[in-house]
């Protein structure tokens, strides 16, 4: 991992420290240690290109290189999932070794989100309950609409994806929320809000999307109020030893994973664990649901494989079809304990 942001407004005393190296330095890892460098003159006043500005260049063009596959990924595939799915588009939470229906799925989605609040330990008193959350990678909003309407809570989504900010927003209006939610296109690593806004802070399966961790739990840092909740529910690799690095073989699923869904480098729950430590919030827990969410890809796989499912898939497009295609790589990720299903939460401080 790069050395860490510059923040603007809240900034902890430890920003100036550098924080703990991701082990997995997976695709974007080494580029971005170059992420500022002052454009070197030469004598004539023409612009040079140093080895490190050209770096740093074909870095942030792999960023938005990285973007742009995301907002079509997920203006290819929201559609396909909602059909199917509905409108969460996460991981279920199951009591370890039940067996689910569909439905049971979509009241898994639910269950996730009640249970990470749970954990998190986000009060439903009337003077605790959380008023103004945002939704950090929102899909098409359904944790926006579902917090709006447990907490009363405005709420504000940001996705990369246009089709999925467009839909979110229909469905607000349609379920008559329109005055509480909103949805708009934005980058979690440069969100459109002021310091100190939110008192929940959400990134529900977004994370793992993020070129640059320290930046998006900074960011989160960064618009939280002091004293808010910051609720992060990520895949990880598995924790590593301080002198350990991912096998081979593990690269290797990782990265066909990574290339089909538009991920950057993973890190472990560890390390996100130390990235919250150097931004001094506080009450920092974390857990493995991986056993917990188990069932959930068969369901998926096995929902891509009934007649409506495969004549959507096929309508969609080929990231969609790719995606499908290296569905069976993360149940064999997990199974092999390289992948896990983790949520980390922390306080900034009040
Ligand atoms: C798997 S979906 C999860 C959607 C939603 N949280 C849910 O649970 O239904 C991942 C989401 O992360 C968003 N995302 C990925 N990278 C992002 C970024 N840099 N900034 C904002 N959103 C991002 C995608 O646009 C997409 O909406």
């Amino acid at each position: 991992m790069g050395a860490l942001p510059q923040l603007h407004g809240w900034a902890p005393p430890s920003l100036r420290l550098r924080s703990p190296r991701c082990p997995s330095r997976c695709l974007l890892g080494e580029a971005k240690r170059t992420t500022y460098v002052s454009p070197w003159r030469s004598p004539s006043g023409r612009s040079r290109c140093s080895p490190r500005f050209a770096v740093t260049k074909a870095a942030s063009a792999e960023v938005e290189g990285l973007k742009k596959g995301i907002a079509e990924l997920y203006d290819e595939s929201s559609g396909l999932w909602e059909d199917i799915w509905g409108d969460h588009m996460h991981h279920g939470f199951y009591d370890t070794g039940t067996a689910a229906s569909i439905e049971d799925h979509r009241a898994a989605q639910i269950r996730m989100i009640d249970e990470a609040l749970r954990f998190a330990g986000v009060s439903d008193a009337p003077s605790k309950k959380p008023k103004r959350v945002v939704d950090v990678g929102c899909g098409i909003g359904g944790s926006s609409r579902y917090l709006a309407k447990k907490y009363g809570a405005q709420c504000q989504g940001i996705t990369l994806s246009p089709v999925q900010a467009q839909r979110a927003q229909a469905l607000s209006v349609a379920e008559g929320l329109a005055d509480r939610v909103s949805f708009q296109v934005a980058d979690a690593l440069n969100q459109p809000f002021p310091d100190g806004q939110f008192d929940l802070v959400w990134s529900m399966e977004s994370g793992e999307h993020m070129p640059d961790k320290e930046k998006f739990l900074s960011e989160l840092a960064r618009v939280a109020a002091p004293g808010a909740t910051i609720i992060i529910v990520t895949w990880c690799h598995r924790d590593l030893l301080p002198s350990e690095t991912l096998l081979p073989d593990e690269r290797n699923l990782l990265k066909k994973i990574c290339d089909a869904y538009y991920l950057p480098s993973w890190c472990s729950a560890a390390d996100y664990v130390k990235i919250a430590q150097s931004l001094s919030l506080e009450d920092i827990k974390t857990a493995d649901w991986s056993s917990n969410v188990a069932p959930f890809w068969p369901a998926v796989i096995r929902s891509a494989f009934t007649w409506q499912g495969f004549t959507s898939l096929l309508r969609s497009g080929w990231k969609t079809i790719k995606g499908a295609l290296v569905m069976p790589l993360m149940i064999e990720g997990y199974k092999k304990n390289l992948i896990k299903f983790a949520i980390i939460t922390c306080r900034k401080p009040a």
